[in-house]
């Protein structure tokens, strides 16, 4: 399938583990008899709502997108002066940026060397060959190109793949940023899965990271204003103070980078 094209490394051998998704029965026990259910769901090929971008991807070519995406983006880019989309393939998508955020620059990368001939530096569309998971790499595009204030993973699609960018791109997001994981999907099918642990599973302990504050403590004494028991201060991860809120929708994932270093919390009681 062209859209969750695997990226072979460019030495072999290539062999990697792939492992199955068990959790099918776990999931429908933990959902209880109502919401496991079993019910139909059906396709459906009636005209999508009109959204700008659902208006420029019509006329877009060389393209491949999940249609439900589009206002996914609407809502994600809206301040996008700076972004940098992970999987260029066939140039289309980048195109796509190019019309719907006229005044930002837009930088693909990929690990095919095809991909630069899609690069228009005149339009100010940026394209650099590398592996999303080449820390090297990303760092020479950061100090050519950075600070990222969007970055999309439409790359190799694998756990390791997203997992990896996500680790090394996010600490350097622009605060404010946005950072969307597209086709989490495909965590779901083997041919993906290339450790146990999906982006699904890492976006857990993104949530629980952002709940550090409370992993540390035991009562909410401890952040009510004017009470003795208040902390003053904690040691948390790092992410605890730049995840500002985590959208988890049908195969995208969109983490949000505070604009300031997050603040404990504070309760109130009268
Ligand atoms: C799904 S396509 C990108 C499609 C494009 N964004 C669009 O919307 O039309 C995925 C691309 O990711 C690239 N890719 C795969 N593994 C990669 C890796 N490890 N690093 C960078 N790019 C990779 C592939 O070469 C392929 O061109």
């Amino acid at each position: 399938m062209r859209m969750f094209r695997l990226a072979l490394q460019q030495q072999p051998p290539f062999i990697v583990r792939r492992y199955p998704y068990r959790d099918r029965q776990r999931m429908r026990d933990a959902l209880g008899p109502d919401l496991a259910r079993t019910v139909t769901m059906r396709a459906d090929d009636t005209p999508p709502p009109e959204t700008e971008i659902g208006r420029i991807f019509e006329g877009s070519r060389n393209i491949h997108k999940l249609r439900h995406y589009l206002p996914i983006y609407q809502g994600a880019l809206t301040q996008t002066k700076r972004m940098l989309e992970i999987g260029v393939d066939r140039g289309g998508s980048l195109q796509m940026w190019r019309k719907y955020l006229p005044d930002a620059t837009i930088v693909g990368i990929d690990i095919s060397p095809k991909a630069a001939q899609h690069s228009a530096p005149a339009r100010d569309i940026h394209v650099r060959i590398g592996d999303q998971t080449d820390t090297r790499f990303l760092q020479s595009v950061l100090d050519e190109f950075g600070p990222f204030d969007t970055v999309l993973d439409d790359g190799g699609h694998t756990a390791k793949q997203m997992i990896g960018s996500f680790q090394y791109l996010f600490p350097r997001l622009k605060p404010g940023g946005v950072y969307i994981v597209e086709d989490v999907c495909a965590n779901y099918w083997k041919m993906y899965r290339d450790q146990p642990e999906s982006f699904i599973d890492f976006t857990k302990w993104l949530m629980d990271a952002m709940h550090a504050p409370y992993v540390e403590t035991t009562t909410v004494f401890q952040f009510m204003e004017g009470h003795p028991k208040r902390v003053k201060e904690l040691e948390v991860p790092f992410a605890a103070t730049i995840i500002d809120r985590i959208e988890v929708l049908d195969s995208v994932v969109v983490v949000h980078r505070a604009e300031e270093p997050k603040k404990l919390s504070r309760a109130v009681f009268r």
